[in-house]
């Protein structure tokens, strides 16, 4: 964990083991698993027993080298199986908090052997199970990504998903699914249309479960923006709830545009409940969801000062922000840390949300939200460039998400513009 990074809790190290036939999505939950508590703060690394084949092994196995018969194969497997767990323990050893161990692991003599390895060190495991049998999701699932992977560099796609579909096949013939016996595990059916839970307990695992009860497959974009600008931009002041400026006004409908061309109205619009993402969201002219959690950074005492007041008046605040901007609380305010774990619902919803989303705003607040969509350290998260009359699309895809920005415009030049140059 960031040093400091959570109200002290002793925080017992954790494994979650991925179960799963290949195409079932294991990566892709990983994926979001090890973004997610990143983001919360917790050293977290996924290791993909994938990419140790590759590397040690090379990446063009055909299907008969994953046959429960191919005794070679086997033994080949498991060696480079046992040299990603070793690693994972390692990284534990050296201070990660939380590992993701990302393979089929898809018997109980292959679970048992990683369970006791783990063991050994007092390695709490949970298993994560992905099953599914809607042969539509497996077939996008192999299309999408499978037949794309570094296995299939160079083959043709429908060569390389026969050899796939082979490849499964050894795969079902061996398959168990985890037991009760077995210990903790969270079992994820057909994406999520059905979940199982064993001996799932604790603050952390409960929050892993809700955030994957949201997790789904479709593709839809998140979108972002600042509010207009506000009269306290103008000003330079921070914080507070001023209206917008008359430039911020031309803001609003100049996104109200955008959003008509580009988005569409199944659009889904989150504000904050401050007046300056209210005005700006009532542009629109579409319903939007009013959230306190979307509320900008607050600066507690500071709030309304200029950044050159409180240098003159609090110069030992000011100096203790510039120093660690993440972990800086405002005298009865928030820091960035205690923001993203006020955003931990938003993070819910955006993930359950089937919709194109629209965020309307504020700096701080879409800085977490974007350290989340773009998975950065949480550390970057206080100097991720938002500026104002700028909107950000964020496409999630496979196993990551694209970006793109809309400058809008050029408006009258604002004194927030003004003073960010003079920054
Ligand atoms: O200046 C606009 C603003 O949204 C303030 O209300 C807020 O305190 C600030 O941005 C957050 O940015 P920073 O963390 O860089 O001070």
């Amino acid at each position: 964990m960031l040093a400091g990074a959570l109200p002290s809790r002793t925080q017992p190290k954790l494994a979650f083991v991925m179960v799963g036939l290949p195409a079932r999505g294991k990566t892709f939950i990983a994926r979001k698993i090890v973004r997610y508590l990143s983001w919360l703060g917790y050293r977290t690394q996924m290791f993909n027993v994938g990419s140790y084949r590759r590397a040690r092994l090379g990446s063009h196995q055909l299907h008969s080298f994953f046959d429960p018969g191919n005794v070679a194969g086997q033994q080949a497997r498991r060696d480079v199986a046992m040299a990603a767990l070793e690693d994972m323990l390692a990284f534990l050893d050296e201070g990660g908090d939380i590992a993701i161990y990302d393979a089929t692991n898809s018997t109980r003599e292959r679970r048992a052997l990683v369970a006791a390895r783990c063991a050994e060190v007092g390695l709490e495991v949970v298993f994560v199970e992905s099953t599914c049998n809607d042969p539509k999701i497996v077939e996008t699932n192999i299309r999408a990504t499978k037949a794309r992977s570094p296995d299939y560099e160079g083959v043709p796609e429908d060569e390389a998903v026969r050899d796939f579909r082979l490849r499964i096949a050894h795969y079902e013939k061996a398959y168990q699914e985890v037991g009760e016996e077995e210990g903790p595990f969270v079992r994820i059916i057909d994406v999520g249309r059905k979940m199982v839970l064993h001996r799932i307990q604790g603050y952390l695992l409960a929050r892993v479960v809700h955030f994957l009860l949201n997790l789904h497959v479709q593709p839809r974009s998140v979108w972002m923006t600042r509010h207009g600008e506000s009269a306290f931009n103008v000003l330079g002041r921070i914080g507070g709830d001023a209206p917008l400026s008359g430039t911020g006004r031309a803001y609003a409908s100049q996104l109200a545009n955008v959003v008509r061309d580009r988005v569409g109205s199944t659009v889904v619009v989150w504000t904050s409940t401050l007046r300056r993402t209210i005005e700006t969201a009532e542009h629109l002219e579409l319903p939007f969801r009013v959230w306190r959690a979307l509320d900008e950074i607050d600066a507690g005492v500071c709030d309304g000062m200029t950044y050159a007041e409180i240098a003159r008046v609090m110069p030992h605040e000011y100096e203790a922000r510039q120093n660690d901007k993440f972990r800086y609380r405002y005298p009865r305010g928030e820091s960035y840390q205690d923001v993203i774990q006020r955003l931990e619902p938003v993070i819910f919803e955006l993930e359950r949300e089937q919709a194109p989303v629209l965020v309307i705003g504020h700096q701080a607040v879409l800085r977490a939200l974007y350290a989340y969509m773009m998975d950065r350290p949480p550390l970057e998260c206080p100097f991720v460039s938002v500026p104002l009359h700028t909107v950000l699309e964020l496409e999630p895809t496979a196993y990551g998400c694209d970006e793109r920005r809309i400058e809008l415009p050029p408006l009258p030049v604002s004194q927030e513009e003004i003073r960010e140059t003079m920054d």
